[in-house]
């Protein structure tokens, strides 16, 4: 394993696999380009090792360039087109080889497609190195490809992150992290606390509510504690910012669980956002927003029925209940809406015995973790 920055990579394609897709790739341009004279154009950074194996290995006379994406130049009225830097040299007429380390969207080819159409090749091809399938969603055509690979973030032979990596003589993946992270979503009095505690001594999760996060921090006097005390002390809301660190210094602590409730948290698209980058920097994500759906009549009637026996003020009163409810699907329906987006909503009915709702949140989670 090797790490580059803050990131944990593992060997993935070894030198010999990469070499033989190199002559394979090269055999095939032999044959195609056989006295013909080709314009390899190796597209940089990336493709500058890639590019020199297959120049090696080419036996007729051919020309090189090297070529770089520049900056948008262009006006409103005719449409902004990106530049290669370094093509200076005249194209028309010729036969192309484009050589591209890696494919993946495909936006970088449809860009470059357009400036080669425009110069009027004669024809071109693309060969590249290592190709995404999964990812690719364009429809300019990839004529030879070394080595297929799945949607996973590689570096090495040529590909860097931030601009670590290219001098490996052998390809690494992005390490993953194995978790399950959930956000547990429900209104109040739909069961969330009961079914977190089952569920995280269930699939050995962390469960993190916001709530205790906050009073363990404000009682322990924690630096972000008493960041947090100051704006609630003024009456003020708790910035994200706060929110987020506190939350993430949870995770840390926690490293090597199995995955995350993230409870009571996000309750903003902005903190989504936040949680999502900050999962990302730890080679994970969000799994999944998960969310018990009752009828509002029936979380009144249960809220009143708790407050008869636990106390607790909000839940005696019929008006601040329908407002808690209230509160809660302002805040959910975005967030709903945010995660669903991304195929990660889950609803489940919240009515039923405590075993019954357990078992419907396990279908989703089991899922999750095949
Ligand atoms: P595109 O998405 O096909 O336009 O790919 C554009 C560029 O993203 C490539 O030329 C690479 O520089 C970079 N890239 C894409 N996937 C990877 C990867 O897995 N590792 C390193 N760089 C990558
Ligand atoms: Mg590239």
């Amino acid at each position: 394993m090797i790490k580059l920055h803050d990131l944990e990579f593992e060997p993935f394609i070894s030198e010999g696999e990469i070499t033989k897709a190199i002559d394979r790739i090269s055999e095939e341009l032999n044959a195609d380009y056989d006295g013909k004279i080709p314009v390899f154009i190796g597209v940089l950074n990336g493709s500058f090792m890639f590019a020199s194996e297959v120049i090696k290995r080419f036996r007729s006379d051919c020309e090189v360039s090297f070529v770089k994406m520049g900056s948008y130049e262009g006006t409103e009225t005719t449409g902004n087109v990106r530049t290669l830097v370094g093509l200076n040299q005249e194209l028309k007429g010729r036969e192309v080889v484009l050589l591209e380390d890696i494919v993946d969207t495909g936006n970088t080819l449809v860009e470059i497609d357009e400036i080669l159409k425009k110069a009027e090749v004669a024809s071109y091809k693309v060969a590249t190195l290592f190709f995404k399938p999964a990812a690719y969603k364009k429809n300019v055509p990839v004529q030879i490809k070394g080595i297929e690979i799945p949607d996973k973030f590689i570096v090495g032979f040529g590909l860097d992150y931030d601009g670590l990596g290219r001098n490996l003589t052998q390809v690494y993946k992005r390490k993953e992290n194995k978790m399950t992270n959930l956000v547990l979503f429900g209104p109040p009095g739909a069961g969330k606390g009961t079914q977190a505690t089952i569920l995280k001594d269930k699939y050995q999760l962390v469960h993190i509510s916001t709530g205790d996060v906050f009073r363990f921090n404000i009682k322990n006097q924690t630096e972000l504690g008493l960041s947090a005390k100051s704006y609630i002390d003024k009456g003020q809301l708790v910035p994200d910012e706060v929110t987020i660190n506190m939350l993430n210094a949870e995770v840390e602590k926690n490293e090597g669980a199995n995955g995350f409730i993230f409870d009571g948290f996000p309750r903003t698209e902005a903190q989504a956002e936040a949680l999502s980058k900050y999962l990302e920097s730890k080679g994970t994500e969000v799994h999944a927003m998960i969310a018990l759906e009752v009828e509002d009549e029936i979380l009144v009637e249960r809220l009143l029925e708790r407050g008869k026996t636990s106390g607790r003020p909000d839940d005696a009163d019929e008006a601040v209940i329908r407002n808690r409810i209230k509160v809660y699907y302002n805040e959910t329906a975005i967030l709903k809406n945010y995660y669903q987006k991304q195929d990660k909503y889950y609803g489940v009915n919240g009515v039923g015995s405590i075993e019954e709702i357990t078992e419907r949140l396990s279908k989703v989670i089991d899922e999750l973790m095949k």
